[in-house]
This record gives structure tokens, C-alpha cells and sequence, in this order.
């Protein structure tokens, strides 16, 4: 089973290779930030909580996140040839659980880090803000959450350096050119 940890900042690219790797490995892709767009979207009390914290650019409590994650893994088909996380964990104490949930279920995973200049992610996300409809997508909201990446995700960076299972990959270039290097990474380490 291959488990990818698809990690970066905001426009980075998480969701563009995501479906890349669909495609071609048939893998399954959660994306947390998906699946608390979509509970915003059922008007739930729960779902305005979560609203009211994206729309600012602030993460969702770790607690909140590890009931999805649990909830995913605990119900994975047999068959299922493995899975791309897009945007978890996203902290420390995010990783942490990760690892001892998938351990609980005899699994592992690789992480694969997405590195783009600032420059850059602001111009696409700016971009992207011009049609997506995301709240979080204007130029105050995108600096913020570049900010809490750098704060509280990062860090997640030397968590899986010290695992040995960390892979950097330079997100700057054409997608193309990016994926291929994802292959390349799931070539040599993918399990
Ligand atoms: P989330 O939905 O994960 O958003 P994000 O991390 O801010 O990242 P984006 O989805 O904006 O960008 P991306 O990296 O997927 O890039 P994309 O491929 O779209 O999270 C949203 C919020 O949910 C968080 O802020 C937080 O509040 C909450 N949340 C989610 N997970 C959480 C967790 N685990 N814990 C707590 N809170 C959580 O690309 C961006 C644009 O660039 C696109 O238009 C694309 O076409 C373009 N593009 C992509 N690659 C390239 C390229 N190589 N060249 C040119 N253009 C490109
Ligand atoms: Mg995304």
C-alpha cells in the first residue's frame, strides 16, 4: 500500500498533483480542507464553526481534524491501494496521531513536500481567487495562512526527516514538470 503525505503551503499544488496521482496510481485522495468545505456547505452549527476559522485563514482545531482522519482510515476498503493525505496533518500533534493511527492499522506513509516561493503561491492563489469562490482565496487571507503555514506546518518537515521517509520537491516548475519529479519519488521509495 502506498500512503503519500502531500504537504506544502497554500497553492502549492497539493490538489493539481493529488489528481495526477489519482490517475495514474488509482490511489485515493482525501483532502482535508475538501471535506471542511463541504461540511460548511450542510450550514451546520458544526459547519459555521469551521467557516468562521477557514474564511479567516486560521486551522481547525487538531482534535476536530483527528475525528475526520479516524473516521477515513478506520473505513478504508481492503482493497484500497493506498491513500494521497492533501493538507494533513498540518501540525506536530497532527503528525503525531497520523503515524500512530496508520501503525494501528499496519500502514505507513511517505511525505512529499512541495516547495514554492512565496512569490509565486501568492500569484496563483490571487489568481486562482478570481474564480475558486473560496473565501480564503484574497490578499490579506492568503499572507495569513502562508504565515500559519510557516508557523504551525512546517515544522511537521523535520518531524518526517527524523522518520526518514521525507522527500522535497520543487514546486515552482510547469505541473508537468513538477509530477515528474513525484515519479520519480514514487519510483524509487514508493512501497
Ligand atoms: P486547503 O484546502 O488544504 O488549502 P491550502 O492548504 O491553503 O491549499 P490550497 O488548496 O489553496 O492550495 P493547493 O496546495 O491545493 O494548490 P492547488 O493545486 O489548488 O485548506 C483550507 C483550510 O482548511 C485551511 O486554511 C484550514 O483552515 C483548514 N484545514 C485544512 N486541513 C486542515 C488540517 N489538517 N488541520 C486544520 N485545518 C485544516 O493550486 C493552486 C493554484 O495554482 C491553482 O489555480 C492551480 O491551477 C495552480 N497551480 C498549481 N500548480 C501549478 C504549477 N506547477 N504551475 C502553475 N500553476 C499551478
Ligand atoms: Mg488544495
Amino acid at each position: 500500500m502506498l500512503n503519500i503525505i502531500l504537504c506544502g503551503a497554500p497553492g502549492s499544488g497539493k490538489g493539481t498533483q493529488s489528481s495526477f496521482i489519482v490517475q495514474k496510481y488509482g490511489l485515493q485522495h482525501l483532502s482535508t480542507g475538501d471535506v471542511l468545505r463541504a461540511e460548511i456547505t450542510t450550514g451546520s452549527e458544526l459547519g459555521k464553526q469551521i467557516d468562521a476559522l477557514i474564511s479567516k485563514g486560521n486551522l481547525v482545531p487538531d482534535d476536530m481534524m483527528y475525528g475526520v482522519i479516524e473516521n477515513y482510515i478506520s473505513s478504508l476498503p481492503q482493497d484500497c491501494k493506498g491513500t494521497i493525505f492533501d493538507g494533513y496533518p498540518r501540525t506536530v500533534a497532527q503528525a503525531e496521531s497520523l503515524t500512530k493511527l496508520l501503525k494501528k492499522y499496519k500502514m505507513d506513509a511517505i511525505m512529499i513536500d512541495l516547495m514554492v516561493d512565496e512569490q509565486l503561491l501568492i500569484q496563483r492563489l490571487i489568481e486562482r481567487g478570481k474564480v475558486s469562490g473560496r473565501k480564503d482565496d484574497n490578499l490579506n487571507t492568503i499572507r495569513h495562512r502562508i504565515a500559519v503555514y510557516h508557523q504551525q506546518t512546517e515544522p511537521i518537515a523535520h518531524y518526517y526527516l527524523h522518520q526518514g521517509n521525507y522527500f522535497a520537491v520543487n514546486g515552482n516548475h510547469t505541473m508537468a514538470d513538477v509530477f515528474l519529479q513525484i515519479m520519480r519519488i514514487l519510483e524509487i521509495y514508493g512501497r
